[in-house]
């Protein structure tokens, strides 16, 4: 292996300048020779946008003052129990990664936990408890051995299942702290038992003015779809959805990114990356990073309109090669027909509405759409308002059809038509 590693990183012979070549070691080092400076600006480029990991620094978390107000003072103000809803890749667990750092700042104990199929309720609960100290347990003094020792709730936990009761009982002996549990990815939980679980824990805690709260976040186009097989908890919850990034949101994420790479982007890269975007953090990120890697590629200075349009065909590429055979075949086939019009007001409107085309309305254009969706089996009706609200069976059909009449609209040099501007 060593000569062969050896042989890689002598890249001053020539030999090697012919093929592409990874440009920073796996031990973070950037590679001594050419174009250093660039591999350095590329470097700093891969931690400046981030779209495939939330953001965890608040440095490079953009915009949502006002979402994140509402949760704070719903938490702190109300005691209230959330649900933080939206679009996949709107950045609910970014917005989480932050409020779990202000509420620790805050001296809450915050328990995050990424919700998954084979999610137990044992489990997450005996978890939490374990990382509550009993020293914040109104029967226990300060100086018992136990506390001393680094005991914990989940100490005072019965064996085998733990209920929604055993727990409420305990909590409901907290005193000098309060606690956030955070309940990310909720829409991937088991929508049984685990959900009714969580719902009766919601309303005993709710009866008993406990000092736990619980933040549950996941993709959803309201509140009930989230909440749909539990209704009961309605009344305990607040929902909190989170909104399409707007421009000046969009403008400080790619702000954050340029500044912390020394990259500059132009406005009219700006302009076009937050005209693709439509509000998702995303797929800015995404195109931003994309980008920035063609402007370095050209050893320019700054990104400009072209290097995003550029990044454009890239992601429009990846994106497709994610969709299923089926959707593509049926885009396609609408397309042939005629029907592309229709099929960039659906993705219009299902991007703006967090995923859901609501004919509530009385929008003629879009209700006709809609009848081409569903026979075409790119759409499906939600829920059981049979005629109101629909939405794409695939998750990444909207943004793909909207990337890619863009991409068409660029490579075409036409302008934009009036729904893309938008
Ligand atoms: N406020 C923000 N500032 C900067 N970048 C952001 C922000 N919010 C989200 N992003 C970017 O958008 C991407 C998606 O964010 P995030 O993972 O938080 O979304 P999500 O809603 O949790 O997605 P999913 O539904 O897939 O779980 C991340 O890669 C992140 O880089
Ligand atoms: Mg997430």
């Amino acid at each position: 292996m060593r000569p062969l590693i050896r042989s890689i990183g002598d890249a001053g012979d020539g030999a090697h300048d012919a093929h592409p070549q990874f440009k920073v070691l796996a031990t973070d080092q950037l590679r001594l020779g050419r174009g250093a400076t660039a591999d350095k600006a590329r470097a700093r480029l891969r931690e400046a946008f981030t779209p495939s990991q939330p953001v965890s620094r608040i440095s490079m978390f953009a915009g949502r003052k006002t979402v994140l107000t509402r949760l704070i003072r719903a938490i702190e103000d109300q005691q209230l129990h959330v649900v933080v809803y939206g679009e996949r890749g709107i950045g609910k667990t970014s917005l989480l990664s932050i409020l779990s750092q202000l509420a620790d700042e805050a001296k809450y104990i915050v328990c995050y936990t990424s919700c998954g199929e084979n999610s137990s309720f044992t489990e997450i609960f005996r978890n939490i408890a374990a990382s509550i100290p009993l020293l914040f347990h109104a029967d226990y003094a300060p100086t018992q051995t136990e506390i001393e020792s680094g005991g914990t709730l989940a100490d005072l936990l019965p064996p085998g299942d733990v209920t929604p009761h055993q727990l409420s009982d305990l909590f409901a002996k907290l005193s000098s702290t309060r606690v956030l549990v955070i309940l990310d990815e909720f829409d991937r939980s088991p929508s049984g038992a685990f959900r009714r679980m969580i719902a009766e824990l919601v309303k005993n805690l709710s009866d008993r003015s406990t000092r736990v709260q619980i933040v549950m976040a996941g993709v959803a186009g309201n509140l009930a779809e989230l909440v749909e097989h539990i209704p009961s908890i309605r009344r305990n919850i607040l929902g909190i959805q989170v909104p399409n990034m707007t421009s000046e949101e969009m403008d400080e994420l790619i702000g954050l990114g340029s500044a912390t790479c020394g990259l500059p982007y132009d406005a009219a890269a700006v302009e076009l990356i937050t005209h693709i975007s439509c509000g998702l953090p995303y797929i800015a990120s995404l195109l931003s990073q994309h980008a920035g890697i063609g402007a370095l590629d050209r050893q320019s200075a700054v990104a400009e309109r072209q290097d995003v349009a550029n990044a454009l065909e890239l992601v429009v590429d990846e994106t497709r090669q994610r969709l299923s055979d089926r959707s593509l075949r049926a885009i396609k086939r609408l397309q042939i027909d005629g029907e592309a019009g229709a099929l960039e007001k659906l993705s219009d409107s299902a991007l703006h509405h967090a995923g859901v085309i609501d004919l509530i309305g009385g929008d003629i254009d879009l209700a006709n759409a809609v009848k081409t969706g569903l026979r075409s089996q790119l759409l499906e009706a939600i829920g059981d308002e049979v005629g109101e609200r629909f939405r794409f069976v695939e998750e990444g059909v909207p943004v793909y059809l909207r990337m890619q009449s863009i991409d068409d609209v660029l490579k075409s040099g036409k302008a934009p038509t009036h729904a893309q501007s938008q």
